[in-house]
Order: C-alpha cells, then sequence, then structure tokens
C-alpha cells in the first residue's frame, strides 16, 4: 500500500523539492498527500503547487499561543490521514501533544552533526567552535528538541574561509541525498521507532546514527530498494 506522506516547511523548501522529486522515480511506493506551511508565501509552497500537490497555509500568528496552533496543526494534518511526516524545515517548536500524538510518524532534519548543536545557528555555531567537520542530521522526533533517536548523518569537511552561507550550500546539498534516503527507509517498512529506538531492518540503529557515506548505492535514483 502506497504510503501517505505530508510535509510540514517553513522556507525554500528545496528539501521538499527533493523529496518530491526522489519519490516521482517510484509513484507507487509512496505520495506527498500534502504540504502545510506556518509563512505566507513561503518559496516551498510554489514548489508544492507545481508538483499538483495541496499546500496548506497556516499562520502561527493568528493563534494566541502554542497549545492553540499546534492543536489546529493537528486538525489540518489528521485530515490528510498521513502515514509519515517529514518536519522540512519547519521552524517551529512543538508540544508534547503534538509530538505525543505522531510518536513514531514523525521525522526531522536538522543541519548539524546531532548531537552537536541542537537549535538555531549552527553553522556560525561550528564556526565560532573552530570544528573540522560539520553535517546534518535526520532523526525521529521525540519531547526533547533535536534529541530524538538519530537514524543517518551526513558529514561535510570545513574549508578555510568557509562562512555560514557556504556551510549552510553544502549541507544542504548533502540534506538532499540524506533526507530522501530515510524517507523511502520508512515507506518500505524498514525503518521504524521501536522501544525508543530508531531500527532499520529490525537492528537497532547506533546512537550516532548511520552513515550517509555507506549508502551510496541506495543513493542512485532506480535504486532505493533493499
Ligand atoms: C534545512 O537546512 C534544514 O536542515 C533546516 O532548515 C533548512 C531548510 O531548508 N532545518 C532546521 O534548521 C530545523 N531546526 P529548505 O527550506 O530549503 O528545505
Amino acid at each position: 500500500m502506497s504510503c501517505r506522506i505530508l510535509v510540514l516547511i517553513s522556507g525554500s523548501g528545496t528539501n521538499l523539492q527533493a523529496l518530491i522529486d526522489s519519490l516521482r522515480a517510484r509513484p507507487t511506493e509512496g505520495q506527498i498527500v500534502a504540504v502545510v506551511c506556518n509563512r505566507p508565501g513561503a518559496l516551498g509552497i510554489e514548489r508544492a503547487r507545481n508538483a499538483n500537490i495541496p499546500a496548506v497555509t497556516l499562520d502561527h500568528k493568528d493563534y494566541p499561543d502554542r497549545e492553540t496552533y499546534d492543536q489546529a496543526l493537528m486538525e489540518q494534518i489528521d485530515h490528510f490521514e498521513p502515514d509519515l511526516i517529514l518536519l522540512a524545515g519547519f521552524m517551529r517548536i512543538l508540544t508534547e501533544k503534538f509530538v505525543s500524538h505522531y510518536r513514531g510518524l514523525l521525522l526531522n532534519i536538522h543541519p548539524s552533526l546531532l548531537p552537536k548543536h541542537k537549535g538555531l545557528h549552527t553553522h556560525q555555531r561550528v564556526l565560532d567552535a573552530g570544528e573540522g567537520e560539520h553535517g546534518s542530521t535526520v532523526h525521529f522526533v521525540t519531547l526533547e528538541l533535536d534529541g530524538g533517536p538519530l537514524i543517518v548523518r551526513a558529514r561535510i569537511p570545513v574549508l578555510a574561509g568557509d562562512t555560514p552561507a557556504s556551510l549552510a550550500a553544502r549541507v544542504q546539498e548533502q540534506e538532499h541525498h540524506l533526507y530522501p534516503l530515510a524517507m523511502h527507509w520508512f515507506v518500505q517498512g524498514r525503518l521504524r521507532l521501536i522501544d525508543d529506538q530508531a531500527c532499520l531492518d529490525g537492528s537497532v540503529i547506533p546512537p550516532e546514527g548511520l552513515k550517509l557515506e555507506d549508502f551510496n548505492n541506495d543513493l542512485r535514483e532506480d535504486s532505493y530498494a533493499s
């Protein structure tokens, strides 16, 4: 049965675009049934519409508090009956009620090598700390912000002369492989959250997550199969 995927965004949606493009190669496996965005006019909304995906804007500024917004968001999401929800640059802290409601179905992509640099301004913080590498992580969402079980990480070297913008660009290039890979694992039923642990093909993923470079063969457009 085809997996119903819903994507939450706040901005330009380049990760959304990568997910759309990778599903084009295998439309029977899963489909993005809706995109929900909390910022009116975000470029990602246009990307969804160009791909004939229903796009809903739910502006958080129209709601008095986080609880009321997340309640409205849940109602909107549940209307589409998704099997998987992907946070793709959705820049909101989620309430406990929201996270618990979608436990095991909610993935996030975060621009750092988690558990390092949770939260915002990750590229600047890597430069400030003088670190030699950086990257991105896909993880299950749990109640701890950017703290759920790690699934897979992509690394990049930090180069002399790097700026937050140059790091962001190279991190995003990796993200566009990383997130489709994790999504395909989930839609194929290979990736699950079991007893608070991320599992791939029934084996517990180590706490530091898997390495994108170990799955280069899986990244060919026609080959997300096991
Ligand atoms: C991505 O780099 C993603 O990792 C980051 O926002 C960017 C969204 O880009 N997410 C976070 O910072 C979440 N804490 P996009 O809109 O072009 O996909």
